[in-house]
Order: structure tokens, then C-alpha cells, then sequence
């Protein structure tokens, strides 16, 4: 199947909004996505954008059952390693299930990494569900380790009251 992956623009976002429902969905956890594609619009593309975008795009012969052409996504953004420096963190990688096995999702996942590498970054990051073992499979055949496994590091996160309650704590100086 053909397809194209190149950068997202301000006008894909709402296929990328519709998109990360559908991850989340997969990831039955779709109540807690609260974005619209406007917050996209601004974190993304903006003068200082929290993050990067790249999509994979199909001809119109080839467009989903209801007429979509954009069928995959990777989010990224930057991170810093003090032990090792430039990190790349994929947010988000998702191909639509009609498109799997065609190649598309190696295809994001290796743009990413190539994309990081162009900027010096020394490592590629992700988390990933516990029970999601065919995307665990998929990493781990191109090369990925598991962190938590291997050193047993735990994910961890302030949000809503107690995020709220941190910062009120803050130190006015
Ligand atoms: C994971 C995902 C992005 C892969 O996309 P895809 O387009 O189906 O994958 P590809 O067709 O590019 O597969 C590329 C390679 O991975 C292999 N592969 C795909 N799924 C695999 C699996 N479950 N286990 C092992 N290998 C797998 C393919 O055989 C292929 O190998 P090859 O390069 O040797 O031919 C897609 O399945 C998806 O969107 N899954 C649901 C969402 C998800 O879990 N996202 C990640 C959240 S962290």
C-alpha cells in the first residue's frame, strides 16, 4: 500500500484529535482525554511548540471506509537525560487498524528516531500499557528494552489537586 509520512500541519489536527480518541479508546482509557484539536492547534503550532507531529498519509484509492487519507500518527517532543543528554519521547504512535501490517507504523517509528538522531538526541523513549504485548512485541523486534523489567523504574505523576497542592507549597521568594 502507498503511503507518505511527513510533518503535521495546524489543519491535521483534528484528524490527529480523532486519532488519539481512537488510541485511547484501544487503550481503554478514553474518559480521560480532555484535549480539543484547537489545544492542539496552539501546543503544536505555535511560535514555541511543546511538541512534533509526523503523519502517515494514503492516496485516495486507498482512503479509510469513511474517506479519512490521514491513518497514523507519532507524537514526540524533547527530553534531557542527565546521564546520557538529548532524548526523544514518543507520546503517541498509532496506526489505524485497517492499515496495520503494512509497514506504516515502522515507518513513524523510524522517522522519529531518525528525526531525534538529526538533532543529536541519544536515546528514543516510550511507555507502553502492560497488557498491550503486541506493541511490546513490536518494540522489542526493532531493537527496544524494557526499563521497567530490566532496572524496574516506576511511572510517575502529579496532576488535578495534588499538582494544584504542589505548586501552592512553592517557596515564595
Ligand atoms: C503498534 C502499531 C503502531 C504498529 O503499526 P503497523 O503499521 O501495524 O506495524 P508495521 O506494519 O509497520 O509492522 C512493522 C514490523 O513490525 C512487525 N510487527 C507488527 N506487529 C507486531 C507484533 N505484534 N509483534 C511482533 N512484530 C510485529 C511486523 O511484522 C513488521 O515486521 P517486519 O519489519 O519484519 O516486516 C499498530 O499496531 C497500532 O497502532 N497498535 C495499536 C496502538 C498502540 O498500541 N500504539 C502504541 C502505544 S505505546
Amino acid at each position: 500500500m502507498d503511503f507518505k509520512i511527513r510533518a503535521a500541519e495546524k489543519e491535521d489536527c483534528k484528524d490527529i484529535s480523532r486519532m488519539i480518541m481512537e488510541l485511547a479508546v484501544y487503550e481503554k482509557m478514553s474518559e480521560q482525554v480532555k484535549i480539543s484539536h484547537e489545544e492542539l492547534e496552539r501546543d503544536g503550532f505555535s511560535q514555541n511548540p511543546f511538541f512534533e507531529c509526523l503523519v502517515a498519509e494514503v492516496t485516495d484509492e486507498h482512503k479509510s471506509k469513511e474517506g479519512f487519507k490521514v491513518v497514523g500518527y507519532a507524537l514526540y517532543f524533547y527530553t534531557y537525560s542527565t546521564w546520557k543528554g538529548r532524548t526523544v519521547y514518543l507520546e503517541d504512535l498509532y496506526v489505524m487498524p485497517e492499515f496495520r501490517g503494512n509497514g506504516i507504523g515502522k515507518g513513524l517509528l523510524s522517522k522519529v528516531a531518525e528525526v531525534g538522531k538529526k538533532k543529536q538526541c541519544v536515546r528514543l523513549q516510550l511507555s507502553v500499557l502492560n497488557w498491550n504485548t503486541p506493541t511490546q512485541d513490536f518494540y522489542a523486534a526493532k531493537g527496544a528494552q524494557d526499563l521497567t523489567a530490566s532496572e524496574g523504574w516506576h511511572f510517575i505523576r502529579f496532576d488535578g489537586q495534588n499538582l494544584d497542592n504542589l505548586a501552592n507549597e512553592a517557596p515564595k521568594s
